[in-house]
C-alpha cells in the first residue's frame, strides 16, 4: 500500500490582516519551516496571501487560497481567479467549503467548474464535502457525500484525480467544538475512498489525501491522524495561532 504524506492544512477563513499574517507565518516558518515529513498549508484571506507568501519563501510551508471563481478574467466585481492566485505562488485553493455552500449558495455545479478551473491552473483543489446536524440525524451522511464528491469531480480524470484533496467536514462540527468521534470520521473517510476507487481505481484512490476538519485541536488530533483513512487536517479556529497550529503539525509527524 501507498503511504500517503500527512497534510495539515490552515483555513484562516476571514481572519488576519496582512500584517497579521505576515507575524503568525513568521512564527510558523521558524518552528516548522524547514521539516518535510508532513505538508503544511495555510490558507490566509486573499488580503494576506502577498505578505504570507513572502514570509514562506525559502521554507516548506505552502501557500494556499480559500476561495476562487472559475473563469480566469472578467467582468465578476468582488472575484478572484486562478491566474491571480498562481501570481502569488499560491498552490492550493479551498472550494466548496460549507460556509460558502450555505451563506453563498454555492452549488455542486459551480464548485465543480472551480474544481477545473484549478486543475487547469496547477492549483490543488481541496474539495470540502459533509454533512449537515439534520442529514446526519436523518441518516443520509453517506449519500450526501457521495452526492457532493460525485459532482465536484465530474469530468475530472483519472491523472487529474492523483493531485486532489478532499476534505471531509461534518457541518455540525465546524467551529462548534464537537469534534466527530474517530469511528464516525473513518467511516466516512473509508467511504470516499472507496468511492474514489470506483470512480478513478485502486491506485489513484490510494493517492489522495482525505483531510478531516472540524474542530480539530492538538487534543483530539493525535486519535484521528491515527486513523487509517484519515491522512490530515483542515484546521479552522486552531490555526489562528502558532502554538496549536505547530502542535497540531507536530502530532501529524508523530504519527507519519
Ligand atoms: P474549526 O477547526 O474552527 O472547527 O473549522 C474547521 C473548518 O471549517 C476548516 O475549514
Amino acid at each position: 500500500m501507498i503511504s500517503r504524506k500527512k497534510l495539515i492544512a490552515g483555513n484562516w477563513k476571514m481572519n488576519k490582516t496582512s500584517a497579521d499574517a505576515a507575524t503568525l507565518v513568521g512564527d510558523l516558518v521558524s518552528a516548522i519551516g524547514k521539516q518535510n515529513d508532513v505538508d503544511v498549508v495555510v490558507c490566509p484571506p486573499f488580503t494576506s496571501l502577498e505578505s504570507a507568501g513572502k514570509v514562506l519563501e525559502g521554507s516548506t510551508v505552502k501557500l494556499g487560497a480559500q476561495n476562487m471563481h472559475p473563469e480566469a478574467s472578467g467582468a465578476f466585481t468582488g472575484e478572484i481567479s486562478a491566474p491571480m492566485l498562481r501570481a502569488l505562488f499560491a498552490t492550493y485553493v479551498i472550494l466548496g467549503h460549507s460556509e460558502r455552500r450555505s451563506y453563498f449558495a454555492e452549488t455542486d455545479a459551480f464548485i465543480n467548474k472551480k474544481v477545473h478551473a484549478a486543475l487547469k491552473n496547477q492549483l490543488r483543489p481541496i474539495l470540502c464535502v459533509g454533512e449537515t446536524l439534520a442529514e446526519r440525524e436523518s441518516g443520509s451522511t453517506l449519500k450526501v457525500v457521495q452526492t457532493q464528491t460525485e459532482l465536484g469531480l465530474e469530468g475530472v480524470s483519472k491523472e487529474q484525480a492523483a493531485s486532489l484533496v478532499i476534505a471531509y467536514e461534518p457541518v455540525w462540527a465546524i467551529g462548534t467544538g464537537k469534534v466527530a468521534t474517530t469511528e464516525q470520521a473513518q467511516e466516512v473517510h473509508a467511504f470516499i475512498r472507496d468511492l474514489l476507487t470506483k470512480l478513478y481505481t485502486a491506485p489513484v484512490a490510494q493517492k489522495v489525501r482525505i483531510l478531516y476538519g472540524g474542530s480539530m485541536k492538538p487534543a483530539n488530533a493525535p486519535e484521528l491522524l491515527a486513523q487509517k483513512d484519515i491522512d490530515g487536517g483542515l484546521i479552522g479556529g486552531a490555526s489562528l495561532e502558532a502554538r496549536s497550529f505547530v502542535e497540531l503539525v507536530n502530532a501529524a509527524i508523530a504519527v507519519k
